[in-house]
């Protein structure tokens, strides 16, 4: 196991009516925030009055900012920094998925930076401080929610990129399983699948002696599996939502990397999917997980054995080791397919004249390697979108 520090300060209040408490919560920070959401859900599902009237009734005073896209925006981001400064707002309120919630952090990082904040993105400079930053949740998928990071598109271009600080992870994160009754099934199926790769980025690791996050990894991933087809059948099936919904977050706090090094190509390789195709970020990895594992499973395939023999009951009785893997590998593919979601380029409706592009991009032109199991260059990307066609 390797040495780790450990901090994912956010106060978790999760259940039935906590939406309700969100004006407590906020008043502890502020009274004057912002409030952000997305295209309008929350006013269809009446949690925008909720929150309102919890808001008002605790006397703070708040400005909106609306209309978050999914694979949000640098320029909804820089807009909601000169409303802030403009009106010295020092809180933000994200109600909403992981859209809404990285918005919400990258201003609260933009209004205190003195400069362009997409510097911070493409690594010209770092996050010194950013403004507190709580949620409300209604899709269980990113881990937003409690985790130290913000993914923001740049339309100029279309670069999706990522920044990192314990200092952006929320304040409080208020989880009502039932906020998430109305969300499609699609969404639901998508954010399924994020929330497993956030797990398997990190399990599948070269750090030896890891029982108890490997262990926690499995569990965490089997409640999904288990927890998600109850919800394509019955969507208010409080606990499976409940379940699914608390795996989300501790599938991307930081817990399950403990001691341990993940590695993170499949996310960065889907990025520019969604960056280029606009399609969910789930959904993208859906399609170029499998592909990944395909691609690498022989780097180590007694680990893809324990994955394939713990997760998905592979039993011993196929002809060797690498059977089993791949076996394994199979059984997560026709997961993904069962839940209704895209497992190769060709089912989202993409073709792949754009590969070379997103490999480049993925690569600063080549330049870097992507991954950590195994490090990934150009040509190596360029074949894991082939095989994903
Ligand atoms: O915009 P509204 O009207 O709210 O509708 C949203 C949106 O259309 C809808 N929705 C959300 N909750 C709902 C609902 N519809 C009905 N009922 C509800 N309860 O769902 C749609 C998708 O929302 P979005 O926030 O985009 O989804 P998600 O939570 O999957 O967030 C995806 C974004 O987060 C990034 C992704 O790359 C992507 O840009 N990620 C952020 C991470 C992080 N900050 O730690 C880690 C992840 O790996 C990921 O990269
Ligand atoms: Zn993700």
């Amino acid at each position: 196991m390797e040495n780790f520090d450990f901090v994912c300060p956010t106060k978790i209040i999760f259940g039935k009516d906590t939406e309700n408490r969100v004006g407590e919560e906020v008043k502890k920070y502020s009274n004057k925030i912002m409030l952000i959401y997305g295209g309008g859900s929350i006013k269809r599902t009446g949690l925008y009055d909720k929150v309102i009237n919890s808001l008002k009734e605790n006397h703070i005073e708040y400005i909106e900012l609306s209309g978050v896209k999914p694979n949000p925006r640098l320029s909804l981001v820089n807009e909601g920094i000169k409303i802030c400064r403009e009106n010295n707002i020092d809180f933000i309120l994200a109600v909403g998925g992981g859209s809404v919630i990285d918005t919400a952090k990258a201003i609260a990082v933009g209004v205190l930076y003195d400069g362009d904040v997409w510097d911070i993105f493409i690594g010209k400079s770092v996050i010194e401080k950013a403004l507190p930053v709580g949620v409300i949740l209604t899709l269980a998928a990113t881990g937003s929610e409690a985790s130290d990071s913000a993914v923001i598109t740049n339309e100029n271009g279309w670069y999706k990129k990522g920044i990192h600080s314990d200092l952006i992870r929320p304040q409080f994160a208020i989880m009502n399983p039932e906020l998430l009754y109305t969300l499609p099934p699609y969404q639901t199926a998508a954010g399924a699948a994020d929330i497993m790769a956030h797990i398997m980025e990190r399990y599948f690791t070269n750090v030896r002696n890891v029982d108890l996050t490997d262990r926690l990894c499995e569990a965490t991933l089997k409640t999904v599996i288990n927890n998600v087809p109850l919800l394509m059948e019955d969507p208010k099936n409080y606990n499976a939502r409940a379940e699914v919904m608390w795996a989300g977050t501790i599938a991307h706090n930081g817990l399950l990397d403990t001691g341990r090094v993940g590695d993170w190509a499949s996310h960065k390789i889907e990025h520019e999917l969604s960056a280029i195709y606009d399609i969910a970020h789930g959904a993208g990895l859906a399609i170029i997980f499998p592909a990944w594992m395909k691609y690498v499973y022989k780097h180590d395939i007694n680990r893809f054995v324990q994955f394939a023999v713990r997760v998905w009951n592979v039993d011993l009785s196929f002809e060797d080791s690498e059977a089993i893997a791949l076996e394994g590998i199979k059984r997560l593919e026709s997961f993904f397919k069962s839940i209704g979601l895209p497992t190769s380029l060709k089912d989202a409706g993409i073709n792949a004249d754009r590969i070379e592009e997103m490999a480049d991009k993925c690569t600063v032109n080549g330049k870097v390697t992507v991954g950590q199991f195994v490090k990934l260059n150009k040509d190596d990307i360029i074949n894991i979108y082939n095989i994903a066609k």
